[in-house]
């Protein structure tokens, strides 16, 4: 195959009893049916809750199944609980050995490899990233050889957490520590990934569009496919708009597109929150 195109969608969040957020997915999946990618990633918070309900995990898959397009997915912090950082707060929602066997179970494998167009592509579970649970350790080890079997391949990389703000060794700060994949696995992590060609890492996660280049890596931040969040309640850094992005491999190019499907509607977080207080 001398073109592999990916769309990669993310922060969909789905529940059954959100139906705005339902109504956002399906404008999403006329546009896939109408485009017809390859492959179709979601870079993580697939679900709304899933670490307190397994129907909002299978709920998504549900959906996702619809699509007339095969789907990877990623695990977000919705969906497994969050990393520990060293200088935030404890998360509410810490990530657990069961959480991530219940997103295998019901959305399939949360980290992959697979090799398209002259490309390695690579999907990571960012979320047990400075865990300590058994399977951070084994990711590692995994990563480690899908590196080495690249044999020199452009590598597309995607995980729910951006490594970084700016630079690979911005200090992590308490207020943003939960927004980026944290230290010391951030450090170990760009060690790996300077030992190769590096094209593209894609992620989700902060709800925002953005799109720079750091030396010759592309970093994108997938906007949400469901929901923004106010300036109120968030810095603003990139764009904030609910849409999806569009990727077109081929040996050693890449083109990537911002795309904001019709009828897709930027619900606000408080309107979402409004609703749960009412439920
Ligand atoms: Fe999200
Ligand atoms: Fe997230």
């Amino acid at each position: 195959m001398s073109e592999f195109r990916l769309t990669q969608i993310s922060d969909t969040h789905l529940g059954r009893r959100f139906a705005g957020l339902v109504a956002n997915f399906h404008c999403i999946s006329e546009h896939i049916d109408a485009t017809r990618p390859d492959l179709v990633v979601n870079s993580g918070d697939v679900s709304f809750d899933g670490p307190t309900s397994r129907d909002d995990v299978e709920f998504a898959k549900s959906l996702h199944d619809a699509l007339p397009v095969q789907c990877r997915h990623l695990p977000g912090n919705h969906d497994i609980g969050d990393n520990p950082t060293a200088v935030g707060p404890a998360p509410a929602s810490p990530v657990s050995e069961a959480h991530r066997q219940q997103f295998r179970a019901v959305l399939g494998e949360d980290h992959w490899q697979f090799e398209a167009a002259g490309w390695c592509f690579i999907g990571l579970n960012s979320l047990v990233m400075n865990s300590g649970l058994a399977f951070e350790t084994e990711q590692f080890d995994w990563l480690t050889s899908q590196l080495a079997g690249a044999k020199g391949k452009p590598v597309a990389l995607f995980l729910h957490k951006p490594l970084f703000l700016n630079l690979p060794d911005d200090p992590e700060l308490t207020e943003t520590s939960f927004r980026y994949v944290p230290q010391p696995a951030r450090q170990r992590l760009a060690q790996m990934l300077g030992e190769i060609d590096l094209r593209l890492v894609a992620g989700g996660h902060v709800h925002q569009r953005r799109d720079f280049t750091f030396r010759h890596t592309r970093h994108v931040w997938a906007p949400s496919a469901g929901f923004v969040i106010s300036d109120q309640r968030q810095q603003r850094i990139g764009i904030k708009e609910v849409g999806l992005v569009e990727y077109r491999f081929q040996p050693d190019s890449l083109e990537v597109r911002h795309v904001r499907p019709p009828g897709l509607v930027d619900i606000d977080l408080d309107e979402i929150q409004a609703q749960m207080a009412a439920d």
